[in-house]
C-alpha cells in the first residue's frame, strides 16, 4: 500500500450556499490564502449559478471548480436540470455525484448514480462519487455491504481507464452537518472497503491509484488525523468549506 502515488484531493461542497457575490467574496479571500499550495488539488463545488463567476475568479490559480450534479442524458426536454455538456462549456472540471442530500431528498438511486457518473466521464468531467452508510445500517452492523453495493453499482460498465479518473468520497450519512466525525480508524475501514472493491474489479494498480476522500463533519481540528489514514486520500468537506480560513487549515493538513 503506497499512499505517495496518490495526490490528496481536497473539495469544497458549497451545497445551497453562496450567490454569485458572496462566491466572488469568498473566493477572493480562498484565492491569497492557498497561493502555492501544491501538495493537493484543490476543488471547490458551487452552486450552478456560480459556475461562471468561480471558473473565472480561479482561472490561472491552483483553485479548481466542480458542480454538485448533473443529469444523465445529453439535453432534451427535462426541465430544470443541467447536462454535462453545459457544465463543461462553463468550466467545470468536477462534478459531485450521488451526495447523500441527493439520494435522501431528491429521490437518487443507486441506478440513477451510475448513469449520472457515465455520463459526466464521457464528458470529460471529474466525479467525485459520493457513498456512505445510514446511522441505521451502521447500529446493525451492515456498512461493508451497503458501501460495498453502492460503489459497485455506481461503478456498473465504468472501464478501466475511465475508473482511474474517478474520486471516491466516503460520506456516512450520520456524520453529515452533524458535528459528529467518524474516527480516523472508522474512516479508515471504510476507505480500505471501497478500495478492495475497486481492487476487485479493476485490479490492484487501479485501485492503488484511486482516489478516495473522506467526508461528514471533517474540520481544522481533525482534518489532520483524517488524512494521515493510508486509505483516506482527502476530504469532501461542507461546512468548514464556506469559511477560507478553515478551508485552507484543512489544505495546510493535506499538504
Ligand atoms: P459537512 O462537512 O458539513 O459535514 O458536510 C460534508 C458533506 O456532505 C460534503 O459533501
Amino acid at each position: 500500500m503506497n499512499k505517495n502515488v496518490r495526490k490528496a484531493v481536497i473539495a469544497g461542497n458549497w451545497k445551497m450556499n453562496m450567490t454569485p457575490s458572496e462566491t466572488a467574496k469568498l473566493l477572493s479571500g480562498l484565492i491569497p490564502m492557498v497561493k502555492g499550495k501544491n501538495g493537493c488539488d484543490i476543488v471547490v463545488c458551487v452552486p450552478f449559478v456560480d459556475l461562471m463567476t468561480a471558473v473565472t475568479l480561479t482561472a490561472g490559480t491552483n483553485i479548481k471548480v466542480g458542480a454538485q450534479n448533473v443529469h444523465f442524458e445529453k439535453k432534451g426536454a427535462f426541465t430544470g436540470e443541467i447536462s454535462a455538456d453545459m457544465l463543461k462549456e462553463c468550466g467545470a472540471e468536477y462534478v459531485v455525484i450521488g451526495h447523500s442530500e441527493r439520494r435522501q431528498y431528491f429521490g437518487e438511486t443507486d441506478a440513477t448514480v451510475n448513469l449520472r457518473l457515465k455520463a459526466a466521464l464521457a464528458a470529460d468531467l471529474t466525479p467525485i462519487l459520493c457513498v456512505g452508510e445510514l446511522l441505521d445500517e451502521r447500529d446493525r452492523g451492515i456498512t461493508t455491504e451497503v458501501v460495498s453495493m453502492q460503489t459497485k453499482i455506481a461503478l456498473l460498465d465504468v472501464s478501466a481507464e475511465d475508473m482511474s479518473k474517478v474520486i471516491i468520497a466516503y460520506e456516512p450519512v450520520w456524520a453529515i452537518g452533524t458535528g459528529r466525525t467518524a474516527t480516523a480508524e472508522q474512516a479508515e475501514e471504510v476507505c480500505a472497503v471501497i478500495r478492495s472493491v475497486v481492487a476487485e474489479k479493476y485490479g490492484t494498480e487501479v485501485a492503488e491509484s484511486v482516489t478516495i476522500q473522506y467526508g461528514g463533519s471533517m474540520k481544522p481540528s481533525n482534518a489532520a488525523e483524517l488524512l494521515a489514514k493510508v486509505n483516506v486520500d482527502g476530504g469532501l468537506i461542507g461546512g468548514a468549506s464556506l469559511v477560507a480560513s478553515d478551508f485552507t487549515a484543512i489544505i495546510d493538513a493535506a499538504q
